[in-house]
């Protein structure tokens, strides 16, 4: 299967990114595409969306079996760098490339939180995109500092169990 890796943060250390970096790890037998979305404009319908790393987007996520999003919360919601690439992708509204995609989500944060509200928001827009959302578990990261050493290594193995269950249960739901 294809996998298309979407994260909500791009710095250097960025938990998301290391979090991503253990799913491709664990989906060795499929094929995983991991966009960058921090050099995308902002959306407005004065730019065209031909030949540019839009595009590029756009044909990634139509190759895919099943996008994985993995964020962290900001202020409440998911931050703009991911909105951003999802409006992008939402277009032409209800007949976009989201439409009936799989697609789960992984929310991460330093807080005890782990990032619900991000999730709840993600369930939201990409239920707008009539995206196929996957029903489970929802998969949380509480306290991310503590699962990561200074090389951003994961290690935690719990998560690293939660993270393989949630995959496993994300191909099911793909498969069926
Ligand atoms: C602008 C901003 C807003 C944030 N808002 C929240 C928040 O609402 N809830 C929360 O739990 N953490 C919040 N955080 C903390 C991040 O979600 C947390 O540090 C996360 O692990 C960073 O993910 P990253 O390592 O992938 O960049 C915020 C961080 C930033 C920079």
């Amino acid at each position: 299967m294809k996998f298309l890796l979407l994260s909500g943060s791009f710095r250097k250390n960025s938990y998301s990114l290391g979090l991503l970096d253990v799913i491709s790890e664990l989906l060795i037998a499929h094929q995983t595409a991991r966009p960058q979305l921090d050099n995308l404009p902002f959306y407005s319908d004065d730019i065209e969306i031909n030949d540019t790393a839009m595009s590029a987007l756009i044909a990634q996520i139509e190759d895919a079996d099943g996008i994985i999003v993995c964020t962290p919360e900001y202020n409440h919601s998911i931050p703009a760098v991911l909105k951003n690439a999802i409006d992008w992708a939402s277009r032409p509204a209800f007949n976009s490339c989201l439409k009936d995609k799989p697609v789960t989500f992984i929310t991460q944060a330093v807080s005890p939180v782990g990032g619900a509200r991000a999730q709840a928001h993600l369930k939201l827009v990409f239920d707008a995109c009539l995206s196929k959302l996957h029903n489970s578990h929802e998969m949380m990261i509480a306290g991310i500092n503590q699962k990561f050493n200074v090389e951003m290594q994961l290690t935690d193995d719990q998560t690293r169990q939660r993270l393989q269950r949630h995959l496993d249960g994300f191909i099911q739901f793909i498969e069926c």
